[in-house]
């Protein structure tokens, strides 16, 4: 395992959710945690700590200052206000692009050049924003995107044809938000198109397609209702993402990217595209042949995005 060190700024609870899935995966060996309120950060860090007797590795964790980030690998931003019922994850927009400029120009002063993940919310608007405000080439800062909606819909395809969610393989892509879409034309289950598996089994029929796309896109809005807040899967969603990094995996995940022209929708924003992810952060974007419906929900799903960027001041 190689020498790693990952900062978190925020740790309410999707920043702890995935510090507790990072300590219990050993997945760097020094941790980090910011938060505006020190007391807190300093908490969370003694509680976690208290766990180490039973952890894979040792891992050096404690409540910092901006100024730790200055030699880290990773910073991942969750600070923020989050969703609360009957809101929708543009409705933060404005809160949000204000904590997330004060907070990048905090980590940049720091010194520090490695790799920024966004995960607050409307993270492509948000990692939009980082981006501008590091001054980083696009490539190392991304946004967790549709990563967390594709493990839902792998989790949502599993659940209905009983095959391990780690022979699934298919993609949600856009923004991530209501006009995010399932990439049926480029799903998998293990090599067989998904168009076969329907034709071949009975468990699986092309109307089932929708429904499962619908609970995958509503599934935040139900876990809010029921719970207030989401954040294990997230949690477990960026520790994935931060093992591909730390560990040079190149390895290709859904996440908000940079468009930098492969597909053909406004290349100044960033959007959930399938992208080979490594140390040095997205080595490049996957082109993927989409059918003429899916162009057009990207593009649909690109235009939204566009146009709130086109309303904000840089
Ligand atoms: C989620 O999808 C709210 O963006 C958060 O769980």
């Amino acid at each position: 395992m190689p020498k790693s060190k990952v900062v978190i700024v925020g740790t309410g609870m999707v920043g702890m959710s995935y510090a507790y899935s990072v300590f219990n995966q050993g997945t760097c060996e020094e941790l980090v945690l910011i938060d505006i309120d020190k007391n807190r950060a300093e908490g969370e860090a003694m509680d976690l700590n208290h766990g180490m007797a039973f952890a894979p590795r040792k891992m050096k964790i404690y409540a910092g200052e901006y100024s730790d980030c200055k030699d880290a690998d990773l910073v991942v931003i969750t600070a923020g206000v989050s969703q609360k019922e009957g809101e929708t994850r543009i409705d933060l927009l404005n809160r949000n692009a204000k904590i997330m400029k004060l907070v990048v120009n905090d980590v940049m002063k720091s010194g520090f050049d490695g790799i920024i993940m966004v995960a607050s919310n409307p993270v492509d608007i948000l990692a939009y924003v980082a981006k501008k405000a590091s001054g980083l080439p696009s490539g190392k800062v991304i946004g967790s995107g549709t990563s967390l909606d594709t493990a839902r819909l792998r989790y949502e395809i599993s659940k209905k044809i009983n095959i391990s969610v780690s022979n699934i393989h298919a993609y949600i892509l856009g923004e991530h938000g209501d006009s995010e879409f399932a990439c049926w034309s480029n799903a998998y289950i293990g090599v067989k198109p998904m168009v076969d598996v329907i034709e071949s089994m009975s468990e699986i029929t092309f109307d089932d397609l929708e429904s499962i796309h619908n609970s995958v896109k509503h599934s935040a809005y139900e876990i809010i209702k029921r719970k207030k807040a989401t954040y294990y899967g997230i949690g477990m969603t960026l520790e994935s993402i931060t093992h591909a990094i730390i560990n040079n995996e190149n390895r290709i995940i859904p996440i908000s990217v940079y468009n930098d022209g492969v597909y053909d929708i406004d290349p100044d924003l960033y959007i959930g595209l399938p992208a080979v992810l490594n140390s040095a952060g997205v080595h490049h974007i996957v082109k993927l042949k989409l059918n003429e419906k899916e162009q057009v929900q990207l593009k649909e799903s690109a235009k939204i995005l566009k146009d709130i960027l086109d309303q904000m001041e840089f």
